[in-house]
């Protein structure tokens, strides 16, 4: 275990920001947040979203910032030093990222996929995009060592080099070129995507607030979301935390986080949805894992230029998948290092191994969710079940569950007086929202995920 003599730290409180905000802003925000903009009624639901941010969202991550940089230590280890007796809440926080960057990785496999293609051979995705998809994932055509081994295992080995060259030399210094990039692509997209002729309908929708599309599922989804948006609810920002000096302000640092992340789910929104709108017609808006992979070549392939387009357009996906994916693997490392006595190399390379393994079930079952392919069914597994309990396991039972704990433990068991005081660092900071923050992360926060936990149980 290394002592607080020695623990890594980030050089700079821009390198944390940056690294933070790389956690935050992933996959989640640019192909999850505009397919449920959209069912959710555009306007409507993107001022709900931001309402959830602030008044939960942005409650919970000040609450694990202020555990992790209080202890200086990693999930488990920050709460063996409050309240030993609260340490699994860590241990499950840890796990819940683990299992959530067994998939994620994958999926950054696949960006990587469309990337390599559209770079050497974009006829091919553009003449049927669909079927391109499932040939990724090998649907009756045997086993996909692209989709499946190559791009994925590379894509794994890309966050963990990352990770082994540590907190400062690695994480931050790849966020701060990756980050500033992802801007620079996103608006560069976001020009090019709302001056495409029609693309104003789609413009129109996402800012026209009309409240009588929005459902309270909708208002659930957006919650599920905010959590999953902002890498809540299983330490990893705890952890994060942990690596900032106490000569830095917690609150502002939370504030500027939260923005950015906003910003850049609500400016995909506004890239996306009207570039569907432009190109195939409202109809052409979809949903899930396959959304970016079979509409968007559609979308680009009806644009002038648009391979070049797309090119920009999966480079910014990377940047996006592998700055979370490095965060969700570092939780787990500063884990097994700190608590277990590994070396980040052997800790890193060793997760490695085992993301890619469970990662591949999940990409194989993708293929097969709804088409009955050949290679799996002749083993008699049921790997959709598999890819499906994954998600389920995480987003809809285990990241609210950690954030409602972490909640607790800051509002009630620790207490706020403590986190506060942590966030002040003996008047050095002024935090005029201490008040609110109390009631916030006391009351109102686990008043609302408590609600999101139970309708997700209820209705599924
Ligand atoms: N926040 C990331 C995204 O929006 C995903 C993520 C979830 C990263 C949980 C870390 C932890 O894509």
């Amino acid at each position: 275990m290394s002592g607080p003599g020695n623990r890594a730290q980030w050089a700079s409180n821009l390198g944390f920001l940056l690294a933070a905000a790389g956690s935050a802003v992933g996959l989640g925000n640019i192909w999850k947040f505009p397919g449920k903009a959209y069912e959710g009624g555009g306007g409507a639901f993107i001022l709900i979203y931001i309402a959830i941010i602030a008044l939960v969202g942005a409650t919970v991550m000040l609450a694990e910032f202020i555990i992790g940089r209080a202890t200086q230590k990693n999930a488990v280890g920050a709460f063996c030093q409050l309240r030993p007796a609260w340490k699994w809440v860590g241990g499950m926080g840890i796990f819940t990222g683990f299992i959530i960057l067994c998939y994620y990785s994958h999926v950054g496999g696949w960006v990587l996929y469309y990337l390599c293609g559209y770079l050497t051979d974009a006829a091919a995705i553009s003449a049927d995009p669909t079927a391109y998809f499932y040939r990724m994932l090998g649907v009756g055509s045997g086993f996909p060592w692209g989709g499946a081994g190559l791009f994925p295992l590379l894509f794994a080995a890309l966050t963990v080099f990352v990770v082994v060259k540590g907190v400062a030399g690695g994480i931050e210094r790849l966020n701060k070129v990756a980050m500033p990039l992802l801007f620079l692509l996103l608006i560069l997209l976001m020009v090019r995507a709302v001056t495409l002729p029609g693309a104003m309908d789609g413009l129109r929708y996402m800012l026209q607030p009309d409240f009588s599309l929005l459902t309270w599922n909708d208002v659930l989804v957006a919650l599920g979301q905010a959590f999953f948006s902002l890498s809540l609810g299983m330490g990893i920002m705890c952890t994060y935390g942990s690596y900032l000096s106490r000569k830095e302000n917690l609150g502002r640092n939370v504030g500027i986080i939260c923005t950015l992340d906003t910003l850049v789910a609500v400016l995909a929104g506004f890239t996306v949805i009207p570039a569907v709108f432009a190109t195939l017609s409202a109809s052409g808006v979809g949903k899930g894992a396959g959304f970016v992979f079979t509409a968007m070549p559609g979308v680009f392939q009806a644009m002038p230029g648009g391979v070049f387009w797309a090119i920009l357009f999966y480079l910014l996906l990377f940047f996006a998948a592998l700055t979370s994916s490095i965060s969700l693997l570092e939780g787990t490392v500063a884990y097994l290092t700190e608590q277990r006595g590994f070396s980040r190399k052997h800790a890193s390379l060793a997760l490695g191994v085992i993301l890619f393994g469970i990662g591949l079930i999940y990409t194989l079952s993708q293929g097969h969710a709804d088409i009955h392919g050949i290679w799996l069914d002749k083993n008699g597994i049921s790997y959709p079940i598999f890819g499906d309990m994954l998600e389920f396991l995480t987003d809809r039972l285990l990241l609210p569950l950690g954030g409602l704990l972490f909640c607790i433990f800051a509002g009630w068991v620790w207490g706020t007086k403590n986190g506060i005081a942590e966030v002040r660092q003996g008047g050095r900071f002024r935090f005029p929202l201490a008040g609110l923050w109390s009631l916030l992360v006391r009351f109102v926060a686990p008043a609302a995920i408590a609600c999101i936990l139970i309708a997700g149980i209820v209705f599924g």
